[in-house]
């Protein structure tokens, strides 16, 4: 019996105007539009293999080498979606297989810790959609398919699409508008580089879902977040890219990284994402570009202590001789960079 098979990857998106509230948690409907930028495909990524045959008694689910189950709601309804848009395609078009009717076998594979704010649900959400979508041979419209990654992970729909992305919230209560577009393809910008210190690796102990509904129901900073600044930030961040006005375009990055975490710190009980270390990459950055009397770094955290850097390549010289001078015995670095390249950054 025959085999059908698709792979994709999808890589990792690192918000610079942060999603974080639900207006509607079934469907996760946001309640403010975000900003990302979608990281190069061989930096972090999700690689999903999807297979379908007539033979397959069950839906599986292999994540990382390890069978996961497959249970779990945002799942079901990312698959219901794609099989309800494969059978459309199977009655207008007779001659198709009925692949809408049978099992489904799904492999994915991480290149970065699981879960540590680093945004691997994104990746992993639209590496499935994408990946099953291929299978059944759905249009590749990626806003459409967008709006199904959304309900695995908010945050997944912005990583249809590569270089700079805005989730529009939307309007309507079937979440039919709420979906991601692209603002800016990378190689519009090309110099935007981005650096990611991996302040730790653990699993995160309040998960998005968990803390996004915890800062909606008790912060009172949250509302002028999401009614006043985001709106107006949205807007203004948009611009930033079009025009690539780094300067501007990393204050928004800052001062929206620190509005989002003000908010986790003002719900009750608070949230922490943040550690010391973060804290001290904070000041560092500050340093850095107070030094060069010049923005040429921006910072933001998600949903971790990990720290995105934001640069543009002609100052990655200027950033990693602040850099390696802090973290020169620490792992991670001789990937890129032999030793003495990194010891001519800090002469
Ligand atoms: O998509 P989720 O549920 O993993 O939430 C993502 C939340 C943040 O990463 C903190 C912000 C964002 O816009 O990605």
């Amino acid at each position: 019996m025959s085999v059908h098979i698709a792979s994709t990857t999808a890589p990792v998106n690192i918000a610079t105007l942060k999603y974080w509230g639900k207006r509607d948690t079934a469907l996760n409907l946001p309640t403010n539009s975000s900003i990302s930028v979608t990281l190069a495909q061989e930096d972090l990524r999700t690689l999903t293999s999807a297979a379908t045959s007539a033979s397959f008694e069950r839906d599986t689910l292999w994540l990382n080498g390890k069978e996961e189950s497959l249970d779990n709601k945002r799942t079901q309804d990312c698959l219901q979606d794609l099989r309800d848009l494969r059978r459309a395609l199977e009655e207008q078009d007779k001659s198709l297989e009925p692949l809408s009717q049978w099992k489904l076998h799904i492999a994915s594979e991480n290149n970065f810790p699981t879960a540590a704010g680093l945004a691997s649900s994104a990746a992993g959400f639209a590496a499935l959609v994408v990946a099953i979508a291929k299978l059944y041979q759905l249009p590749q419209d990626m806003s459409a398919l967008s709006k199904v990654a959304r309900k695995g992970s908010g945050s997944a729909c912005r990583s249809l699409f590569g270089g700079f992305v805005a989730w529009e919230m939307g309007e309507q209560a079937d979440g039919s508008d709420s979906q991601a577009v692209q603002v800016l393809p990378l190689d519009k910008w090309p110099e935007m580089k981005a650096a990611i210190l991996v302040v730790s690796d653990a699993k995160k102990d309040t998960s998005s879902t968990s803390g996004m509904q915890r800062t909606v129901h008790t912060s009172d900073l949250f509302k002028e977040r999401v009614d006043t600044v985001v709106p107006r930030r949205f807007n203004e961040m948009k611009e930033a890219i079009v025009q690539r006005d780094f300067p501007r375009f990393a204050e928004l990055t800052m001062r929206d990284s620190n509005s989002f975490h003000a908010t986790c710190l003002d719900s009750y009980p608070p949230i922490f994402y943040l550690n010391d270390t973060s804290r001290k990459i904070i000041r560092l950055v500050d340093g850095i570009n107070a030094f060069y009397n010049e923005t040429i770094v921006a910072y933001t955290f998600d949903a971790g202590p990990n720290a995105v850097l934001y640069y543009e390549e002609k100052n990655e010289q200027k950033l990693f001789a602040f850099l390696y001078h802090l973290l020169s015995g620490v792992d991670g670095w001789k990937s890129k960079y032999g030793d003495e390249q990194l010891k001519a950054f800090s002469d």
